[in-house]
């Protein structure tokens, strides 16, 4: 017959092995997150390569001189990342831009311009829209998105 090993080793293998699963436990929970989190991204920018990036440009460069209209009165389209102002905008107006397109927001406030930007409500879910917002956010330097987040009511 074999002997039963000390009741001391004993425990500290259940130790082991309670301390084991609390790690797994743990990583689960990191990956879920992290996995949580990531497709987000890589869906924004997956959107915004397939919708946006045509006109704004592939690196949210925008067109060249963004700042200029064109002879039919009509800007360009202008940059996403730092240098452009989308940041300058709250959450709420950036998502009505890109659902209901430039014209019917200017309309609304009054503001005699021709958009070239199109409205995307039928193309795109409110998710997909704010999976985009979420990448063009994530390529904003810190200060930068703060600024917004805050503008934006946190
Ligand atoms: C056909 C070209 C075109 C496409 C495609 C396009 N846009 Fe635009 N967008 C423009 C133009 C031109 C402007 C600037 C004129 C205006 O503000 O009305 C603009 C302006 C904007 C603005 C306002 C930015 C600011 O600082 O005022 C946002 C936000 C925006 N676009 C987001 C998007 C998103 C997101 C997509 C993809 C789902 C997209 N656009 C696709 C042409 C385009």
């Amino acid at each position: 017959m074999i002997p039963e090993p000390p009741i001391l080793l004993r425990r500290s293998v259940a130790w082991s092995l309670v301390l084991a699963l609390m790690a797994l436990v743990a990583l689960v929970i990191v990956v879920a997150w992290a996995h949580g989190k990531a497709p987000d991204l890589r869906r924004g920018a997956a959107l915004y390569a397939q919708h946006c990036a045509s006109c704004h440009g592939a690196r949210l460069e925008g067109q060249p001189d963004w700042q200029t209209a064109g002879a039919d009165g009509v800007l360009p389209a202008p940059p996403h990342d730092e240098t452009g102002h989308t940041w300058h905008h709250d959450d709420a107006m950036l998502t009505d831009y890109i659902r209901r397109g430039g014209q019917a927001v200017l309309d609304d406030m009054g503001v005699a311009m021709t958009s070239g930007m199109p409205g995307f409500g039928e193309v795109l879910s409110e998710g997909d829209i704010a999976a985009i917002l979420a990448f063009i956010k994530s390529q904003w330097p810190p200060r930068i998105r703060a600024i917004q987040a805050e503008r934006s009511g946190g």
